[in-house]
């Protein structure tokens, strides 16, 4: 070949590519020429939730029958639908562009899960001109079904709630709708598809294999969430495809607000949910008397732990007392006392604070909606924030951060300490109650992090209260005949329409255990151990405990004698007024029976821990607190934390203010000082004979341990003043 012919064959060949490139080009359906049109004649929820995703991708949405009366039935059931078909009709009439493409489509509860150019792209390999969705059931009709043509694979029924085509086609296609509004936009469609001629001439097919449009009715089966780097589609399993529109029709509302809390937001594991949504609410620029105004309804409905730490913790909320206005319901007269006691000292603090107690005899569920009516009907009342007396909010921050996410429910998320139980549920069962959803466990957990749209929240959450003026404003949301107030509460949520939220974005505290409260003693909290651990030890325990081996504050002031803090000051006051409270101090009496096999017999004045019921926690508390204590300081060691003898003694000037040398019967000793020397009582402490070295000036809480029977023969040194409380301990007799 020679050169000049060489290079014109090249050229040929690289004119044939391009013409065959812009060939391609040409026939590349342009975004542009794509317009979405939806009904919507209210601003719900869900089609924010289609707003955002349609944002999110870039389409283009024209929204038609906006604040208009809705007349195609119930919205959330819609048997109707024929005035989308007037509106859409009536829209078309007035565009003129042949090769618009026109994607009509519900939007209550549908996403969009991917961008225009794969929806052109899909809907250009149909090589028809009008797609519709399609359905595994036939619907309204079912005598229609053998008039349906068959379909080699995939559905074989239209769904009205999506469809694309060129503009000219569906112009067509609705020219004779004269129906009202009430009646069936499905049927209107299925009639002309079914119809051979009319289905040639529009060009009408069905997405069967849900490659554009996936039904989630009939389909649940088949749908499964594709977790991908930075994103999560939707896959139908069945026909291996992606589709790029999600539609939660029928009973499927549930379905897709699954889905929706994925669908199409970018999401990864590491940082949950990067745009969970966009509308967030700041209040960092308002200054705090135009904070919105929040009112606080605080729930007692049964006998509870750590109710002085919840109001306690209450006045630590971090948002402005005097935009804030509290209503407490407290059912429980064994708790009137804390509540009064809250209402005196701070409730000056807010800007107004209501108490409505166990003698005006409301029930649980009317006291639910009274507190949401003092809301609705004070102009003033911008949030309704429900609290139960059960919950521990350790995040301070949780009013504010709950405002910041401007959703219309949002409850944080609590747990219960080391378990699975939680304040909100992932699905429902059939019949209403809790189902665990898939994600359930990855959320409770923080392995995956949001903010979620769920069915059912409790014991925590904030409401708008322009919810409670409008879609809420039924006085009766938490009665039921059958349901739980909470479910009832829910349950009517749900039917509106109205999304509730759980956010885990931040760690907010816990719930505590109801269950076996004793409420007997003075104070009942002391018996918590076992019920609520962690918030036992938030109460009980010395606050530099969890430092004392890491930061070396175990201090030796003689021989094998060591002392630490263990107790908080609340600890030693508890102690000392449940024993004070208790009241039957023995003399010598007792103690012949109490020291055996051959001890000294050195009487003191004391309460036994168990004369108050308390020895099964107090052997929980010194397993749990002393035993890894005693195992670091005595190498080798291995308590079983078993006591014989455990007493709280006191000492007074003029009862018995000293106790003479003696050993112990016990392989070591704890000697907790309940009280503080100098403001409490004078004198006091311990001497160590054999090493001639005293604790002169116990520290309260502190605990001094020591071996007991052989080497550290001991005295308790005079009381000259007050009166001294210790708490004594032989462990391991
Ligand atoms: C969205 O559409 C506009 C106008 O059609 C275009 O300028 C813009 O680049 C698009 N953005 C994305 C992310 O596709
Ligand atoms: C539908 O339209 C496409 C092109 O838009 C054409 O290729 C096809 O033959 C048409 N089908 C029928 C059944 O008319
Ligand atoms: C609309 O009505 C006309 C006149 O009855 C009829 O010829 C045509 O086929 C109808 N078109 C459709 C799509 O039903
Ligand atoms: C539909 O609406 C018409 C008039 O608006 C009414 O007469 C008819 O009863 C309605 N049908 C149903 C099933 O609601
Ligand atoms: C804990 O220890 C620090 C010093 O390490 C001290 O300042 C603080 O007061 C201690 N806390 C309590 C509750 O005693």
């Amino acid at each position: 070949m020679r050169r000049s012919s060489f290079l014109l064959f090249t050229g040929i060949l690289v004119c044939l590519l391009f013409l065959a490139l812009s060939h391609c080009e040409e026939h590349r359906l342009p975004e542009e020429k794509l317009l979405v049109v939806t009904v919507a004649t209210k601003d719900t929820d869900g089609f924010r939730r289609f707003m955002r995703s349609a944002k999110h991708f870039n389409y283009t949405v024209k929204v038609l029958g906006r604040s208009q009366k809705w007349n195609g039935g119930d919205y959330m059931s819609a048997p109707g639908g024929g005035q989308k078909v007037r509106l859409l009709k009536a829209a078309l009439e007035k565009m003129k562009n042949a090769d618009q493409i026109i994607l009509f489509i519900d939007s209550y509860d549908v996403v969009f899960a991917s961008s225009p150019k794969e929806l052109l792209k899909k809907f250009q390999q149909s090589k028809h001109r009008v797609v519709f969705s399609s359905e595994t059931l036939i619907w309204p009709d079912r005598h229609l079904e053998d008039k349906h043509p068959h379909v080699r694979e995939g559905n074989r029924f239209l769904g009205s709630g999506g469809f694309i085509g060129y503009l000219p086609n569906i112009k067509e296609m609705v020219a004779n709708w004269t129906g009202e509004d009430n009646e069936s936009d499905q049927l209107f469609f299925t009639k002309i598809y079914i119809d051979p001629a009319k289905r040639k001439s529009i060009n009408i097919t069905l997405d069967s294999k849900c490659r554009l449009f996936q039904n989630l009715h009939g389909a649940l089966d088949e749908v499964v969430l594709k977790f991908e780097d930075s994103r999560v589609r939707a896959r139908n399993v069945l026909y291996d495809t992606l589709p790029v529109i999600i539609h939660g029709n029928g009973p499927t509302k549930l379905q897709i607000n699954y889905l929706g809390n994925y669908i199409p937001n970018a999401w990864t594991f590491e940082t949950g949910c990067t745009v969970c949504h966009e509308d967030l609410y700041s209040l960092k620029a308002l200054k705090e008397s135009e904070y919105p105004l929040v009112m606080i309804g605080i729930f007692i409905q049964q006998p509870t732990p750590f109710v002085t730490v919840f109001f306690e913790r209450l006045l630590k909320l971090q948002y402005p007392k005097n935009r804030l206005k509290l209503f407490i319901y407290n059912q429980e007269a064994h708790h009137g006392p804390q509540v009064s006691s809250f209402q005196q000292n701070h409730g000056s603090l807010y800007q107004d604070i209501k108490v409505m107690g166990p003698k005006e005899e409301i029930d649980a569920t009317a006291s639910r909606n009274l507190a949401f009516d003092l809301c609705r009907n004070d102009k003033d009342c911008d949030y309704f924030f429900s609290l139960n007396i059960e919950v521990v909010l350790k995040n301070e921050n949780t009013l504010k951060i709950l405002i910041e996410q401007n959703l219309p429910i949002v409850a944080p998320m609590i747990t219960r300490a080391g378990r699975l139980w939680s304040n909100f549920w992932g699905a429902l069962s059939g019949d209403g109650y809790y189902a665990r959803s898939e994600d359930y466990v990855d959320i409770v957990q923080g392995q995956r992090v949001g903010v979620w749209n769920v069915p059912y929240v409790s014991s925590v959450y904030l409401v708008k209260a322009s919810l409670l003026r409008s879609a809420l404003k039924d006085y009766e949301l938490f009665n039921s005949p059958i349901l739980d107030p909470d479910m009832a509460y829910c349950h009517n949520v749900r039917n509106k329409g109205i999304f509730m939220y759980v956010t885990n974005m931040h760690t907010f505290g816990r719930i505590l255990s109801t269950e076996n409260y004793q409420t007997t003693h003075l104070h009942n909290d002391l018996w918590q151990i076992f019920e609520n651990p962690v918030d036992w030890q938030d109460r009980y325990i010395h606050a530099n405990y969890t430092r004392i081996m890491k930061d070396n504050l175990i201090e030796t002031p003689c021989p094998d004698v060591y002392w630490f803090p263990i107790f908080s000051d609340v600890a030693c006051n508890h102690l000392v007024e449940e024993m004070e409270h208790y009241g039957k101090w023995s003399g010598g009496g007792n103690v012949d029976t109490r020291i055996q096999g051959g001890y000294e017999n050195v009487p003191t004045i004391d309460i036994h821990m168990n004369q108050v019921n308390f020895e099964k926690e107090w052997q929980k508390f010194l397993l749990e607190y002393i035993a890894p204590i005693t195992e670091k300081m005595y190498p080798g060691y291995y308590t079983k934390a078993q006591f014989d003898l455990a007493f709280v003694v006191r000492y007074k000037k003029d009862e018995q203010p000293s106790l003479k040398p003696h050993h112990d019967a016990s392989t070591f000793t704890i000697n907790i000082a309940l009280n503080q020397v100098g403001l409490d009582y004078q004198g006091g402490g311990c001497r160590f004979l054999r090493y001639d070295c005293s604790v002169q000036a116990p520290r309260k809480g502190w605990a001094l341990m020591h071996p007991g029977r052989l080497t550290h023969y001991h005295e308790g040194l005079p009381t000259t003043g007050g009166v001294r409380y210790i708490a004594v301990s032989f462990v391991d007799p």
